[in-house]
């Protein structure tokens, strides 16, 4: 083996060890040298060989059996290794962007439900309406109509806000992401649901937060374990989705959310309420934990992308005046505004009937769903439900003895897609859980899809 010093030497040994496993010049299984007597062979350090060994066993190019030695692995299961590999990858931002028939990953709403026609009518009015108005700078708190029609709207859900102290955001995930920029400082320790909303965790890890998980129990967080942690340590911020949660479906009791208020004003702590999906219930309106908000310890985010287009990039966010001017700032500092082309045109539509029509329809749409995919599951054996959603979009299962990826990857081969629970969490570990989520899945598809997921745990329960 001639060495150079142009590249790191553990680089060119791994070079050369793969060329020889890649053109057959080992057997698999076959033991490679040992650390000390290829160093010694090769004139290089004992650390050199470490390296590479180390480096050849993460590319799946070797295994290390402890004790004995490194072996070459066999290439077939390097390549099956590395497939599974790649489709895991495309789920990592909680979508699925592989080929799948039938969807129980993606959680954007089936387009057949969008009101293209109706929306494209009122983007035309308000164009004629406006004119150049509509593509000069918006200003960027949000178009003052939309913000007054949104304050309107939420006198009928008990939240009584004035426009001036309204923000509207391009979807929740821009909400999260400038109050992570303007109220998060390094260190700060942000309490999340485990598990959580991966955008979020994400969000608050990356603007350098400690990031803290509490177990989500049917009514809420578990506030014996909250309580524990707000006795010993300061919390800054409490991260929730007090309606039909996600991943879980579940909703906080009234008397869990009158806890979570008392604490915040006790121990000093805001609380991020993020209601994506709280147009979605089944049966009864849900109440917001800002509605309840006597001590401003509230910042509440809502989106439109569940209950309407999740391509307007369209929501609102409302804070306390002193929160709310760092927010705003960040705001203009990030996207100078929302565009105004789709805040008119949907302020437009909000402020017509379409808008009852329209929640009517889906909520009438999901619950349908929700039913019929429910009393399917019900019927399938090693598989839990965490909890009986009363709205929303999805079902949080615990699979019993079978690994969530395992299952992932026998569905895929089927073409059905589900969610293993990893990304909702922060350690980042399935630990059996799995989201299936029937945004974008129709009734008969629901059918069919359990049908396939049922097999496949009997299959993979029988291994
Ligand atoms: C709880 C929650 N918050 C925020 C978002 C981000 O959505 P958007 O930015 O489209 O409003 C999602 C998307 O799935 C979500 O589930």
């Amino acid at each position: 083996m001639k060495l150079n010093s142009q590249q790191p030497l553990y680089l060119q040994i791994y070079e050369m060890i793969k060329q020889d496993i890649i053109e057959n010049k080992y057997t698999k299984n076959e033991k490679l040298p040992s650390i000390r007597n290829l160093a010694k062979k090769l004139g290089v350090n004992n650390v050199t060989i470490v390296k590479t060994y180390d480096t050849l066993e993460k590319d799946l190019y070797v295994y290390k059996k402890r004790g004995s030695g490194v072996y070459v692995n066999n290439l077939n299961i390097r390549k099956n290794f590395l497939e599974e590999e790649i489709i895991m990858e495309n789920f990592q931002y909680g979508r699925l962007e592989v080929n799948c028939k039938i969807n129980f990953a993606n959680s954007n709403p089936n387009g057949n439900y969008f009101p293209i026609k109706k929306f494209k009518d009122c983007i035309n009015y308000v164009i004629d309406r406006d004119q150049e108005k509509i593509f000069a700078y918006e200003d960027p708190k949000g178009y003052i109509e939309l913000r007054n029609t949104i304050s309107k709207h939420l006198e009928t859900e008990k939240i009584i806000v004035p426009p001036k102290y309204i923000q509207i955001i391009s979807g929740a995930q821009q909400g999260i992401d400038l109050i992570t920029k303007s109220l998060i400082h390094f260190g700060d320790k942000v309490i999340i649901e485990n598990p959580s909303y991966s955008g979020a965790i994400t969000s608050f890890k990356r603007g350098g937060a400690k990031v803290i998980d509490i177990p989500l129990l049917k009514d809420g967080i578990d506030l014996d374990i909250l309580n524990n942690i707000l006795i010993k340590e300061k919390i800054s911020y409490l991260y929730l989705m007090t309606n039909f949660q996600n991943p879980t479906g579940i909703s906080y009791s009234k008397k869990n959310k009158l806890k979570i208020l008392a604490l915040a004003k006790k121990y000093n702590f805001y609380i991020i309420e993020d209601d994506s999906s709280s147009d979605l219930y089944y049966k009864n309106k849900p109440f917001s934990l800002k509605s309840m908000d006597t001590n401003e310890k509230v910042i509440y985010i809502k989106s439109y992308s569940r209950i309407f287009m999740p391509g307007l990039r369209l929501g609102f966010l409302i804070a306390p005046k002193d929160k709310l001017k760092y927010i705003s700032f960040t705001k203009y500092h990030t996207d100078i505004s929302t565009p105004g082309l789709i805040q008119r045109a949907f302020e437009h539509y909000l402020n017509s009937p379409l808008w009852e029509i329209h929640t009517k329809k889906l909520r009438i749409i999901y619950k349908k769903k929700f039913e019929v995919a429910y009393n399917l599951l019900k019927k399938i054996d090693h598989l839990e439900l965490f909890a009986i959603p009363q709205g929303g979009l999805y079902f949080w299962v615990k699979l019993e003895n079978i690994t969530s990826e395992a299952l992932f990857l026998k569905a895929l081969q089927k073409k059905v897609g589900i969610l293993p629970g990893s990304i909702f969490k922060l350690n980042e570990k399935s630990e059996g859980w799995v989201r299936l989520c029937f945004a974008d899945v129709e009734i008969e598809e629901i059918k069919k899809g359990l049908k396939i997921l049922k097999e496949s745990v009997e299959k993979l329960h029988k291994l």
